[in-house]
């Protein structure tokens, strides 16, 4: 019973979390066990073979037998050779398969997070993860574990073979022993904070360079190029600063531990001079102790300074385990409803939803309560700010609600399973990014078993048609990193042309077309409109015009609903949508139209 309670008590180590990954591997495991173990006892056998070379030459003085004892040694090297390949080869092998396991598994599980984690984290932090903690793993696994049984065999087995073969002169090589072991774990502790730091330092250096590079033209115009070099370079002279002291601990360590254990060899080599002129011990005695001495004197500098590889291995496995531990916020439901038979466009309901970003932010929503009938288009309007993109982001549960719930067909959105919930919902984004693929490839990405026919009807009908054309591979174009050799336009027509492919049932615009010029605004808003038809819409509009088509209008400041109605109602009423439509009227250029919009409601809000 105490046992168990102590093994309970005591923290587990995260690297034997990689035990079940290793499972599989078993056999080349053992294989490179034997192989390992083999080797080891040829090399703890080399210096008894030594002696007799040694007694050979200098006591029964037969060069036959010198002959023979050389030739058996070589013999002994040459199988030594093929274990030493067996076990290099299988670990190094199974590795390598573990590392690329765990990276994989590790991505496919941040693929699950909610945004809110992202949001948090930058990127570059998250990258280096999957690389750099991955990668020591990897050599944790190929190399430091065989040298640790390995240095361990050559430890226990030198001092067995000592206290067999050379008793009196034991004694002096194991008081040494200890002094080696207690330093080399003091060291180990201060030299694992270290690293961490320097791990830290570097990944903070590494989210400033990514940061300043993806957005090299915002860097450029602002002139900012000093200033990002000289952020980059203090992080880096930090990080720097902290890799000096962590080589400061190491060489104090290894100055001090390979001191202590060769300064012991010397000692005991005195007193096995002694016993030969004593005429106690032959000369080939001393020889295969003195390798003796010195394979256990290997052994324990060799463990000490893999103890400090074990350490930093120890906070890699820490933070990569940590990361797949990390729980969704947005789960799959456990106990999920099957939704009701959609034959129809389903109606989406807000229950009295207050929503903030967080225990310490302030609310975005308070209290928003709105039923969206099975296919009504309604628009949402509000100053930039007051929590549309909010809204929106709650419909396919990149955040769920703080308090209240949303419906869907009358189920709650955290009884359905995820994927029927997000292919249900589609929405465009009001900034879409696109991944470095080709056109085609982007409008297909919800639908990667697209035809070239459906892709493009879908960019047809998203008014995309013309302009891919026009590009110089057409489809096939290239669109760069993030979609950057489009402009913003065509980018949210792309985003526009998925939403074709996709016939979502729900259809969320976040200020769809707000990157348009008027005349392609005109054609695409054509197109949304027979996208909506026969669908539940969310519109959250950016310019009026395309409020006056919606079924209802909804306007929303500081997380309520101020107002609601039909755009002829609001209109004419004396509230907000008033002024901001009569503030539209007022000149019929689209570009002042925009300005002169959102005035009205910024007096608003200042008031
Ligand atoms: N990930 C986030 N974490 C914390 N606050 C956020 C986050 N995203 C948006 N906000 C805040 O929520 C508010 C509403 O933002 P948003 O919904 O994007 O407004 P809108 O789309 O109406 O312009 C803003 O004050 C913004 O600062
Ligand atoms: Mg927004």
């Amino acid at each position: 019973m105490i046992d168990s309670s102590s093994t309970l008590a005591r923290p587990v180590s995260p690297l034997r979390r990689l035990i079940p990954r290793l499972q599989p591997h078993r056999y080349a495991l053992a294989a490179a066990a034997v192989a390992l173990v083999a080797s080891a006892a040829i090399g703890l056998a080399f210096p008894l073979v030594v002696r007799y070379l040694m007694d050979a030459a200098f006591e029964v003085r037969d060069p036959e037998m010198l002959n023979r004892v050389a030739i058996f040694l070589i013999g002994l090297f040459g199988i030594q050779a093929v274990l030493n390949f067996v076990q290099v080869f299988l670990l190094g092998a199974t590795a390598e398969r573990v590392v690329a396991g765990l990276r994989t598994d590790l991505y496919s599980h941040l693929l699950t997070l909610s945004p809110g984690f992202f949001t948090n984290r930058n990127s570059g932090e998250l990258t280096a993860r999957l690389a750099s903690d991955c990668s020591t793993l990897g050599t944790v696994l190929s190399h430091q574990v065989a040298e640790f049984f390995r240095q361990v065999l050559f430890l226990f087995g030198g001092l067995a073979l000592l206290a067999v073969l050379h008793s009196r002169l034991m004694l002096t090589t194991v008081t040494v022993a200890p002094i080696v072991v207690l330093s080399a774990y003091a060291f180990g502790q201060i030299l694992r904070k270290q690293s961490t730091k320097v791990q830290d330092r570097l990944a903070q250096a590494n989210a400033a360079a990514e940061e300043a590079l993806t957005q090299i033209p915002v860097v450029q115009s602002f002139v900012r190029e000093g200033w990002e070099e000289q952020r980059y370079g203090s992080r880096i002279q930090s990080a720097l600063r902290e890799a000096v002291g962590r080589s400061l601990v190491r060489g104090v360590f290894f100055g001090l531990v390979t001191f202590i254990a060769f300064g012991g060899v010397a000692v005991v080599l005195w007193e096995g001079g002694r016993l030969v002129i004593a005429q106690e011990i032959t000369a080939g005695e001393l020889v295969s102790f003195l390798l003796y001495a010195v394979t256990v004197a290997a052994a324990i500098t060799a463990l000490a300074s893999l103890w400090s590889g074990y350490q930093e291995a120890m906070g890699a496995a820490q933070r990569v385990f940590d990361l797949m531990d990390t729980e969704p916020e947005i789960m799959e439901p456990r106990h999920s409803e099957a939704l009701p038979p959609a034959s129809d466009p389903g109606g989406l309901a807000f229950h009295d939803v207050w929503f903030r970003y967080g225990q310490e932010e302030p609310w975005i929503l308070r209290g928003l309560s709105v039923e969206l009938k099975p296919g009504e288009a309604v628009a949402l309007v509000g100053p930039s700010g007051a929590g549309k993109t909010t809204i929106a982001s709650l419909v396919p549960r990149f955040w769920d609600p703080t308090q209240g719930h949303i419906t869907l067909r009358g189920t709650d959105l955290r009884r359905i399973p995820l994927i029927e919930l997000r292919t249900a919902v589609g929405i465009v984004p009001q900034d879409p990014l696109l991944f470095a693929d080709t056109v085609a490839a982007n409008i297909a990405y919800g639908k990667p078993e697209a035809t070239a026919e459906e892709i493009e009807r879908a960019a047809r009908l998203a008014h995309a048609h013309e302009f891919i054309e026009r590009l110089a591979e057409g489809y096939d174009s290239q669109v760069g990193e993030r979609g950057s050799r489009l402009s913003g336009g065509q980018r949210q027509r792309i985003a526009i042309a998925r939403i074709f492919l996709k016939e979502p049932e729900i259809l969320i615009l976040d200020e769809a077309t707000s990157s348009l010029d008027t005349e392609s605004e005109q054609l695409v808003e054509q197109a949304l409109e027979s996208a909506m038809r026969g669908r539940t819409t969310l519109i959250i509009a950016h310019r009026l015009r395309t409020v006056q088509r919606a079924d209802r209008v909804l306007v929303v400041d500081g997380g309520e609903i101020l107002e609601q109605g039909r755009h002829a109602e609001l209109a004419s009423a004396d509230g907000l949508y008033a002024r901001l439509y009569r503030g539209q009227l007022l000149d019929p250029e689209p570009e002042f139209v925009e300005e002169a919009a959102v005035r009205p409601f910024e007096d608003v809000t200042a008031g």
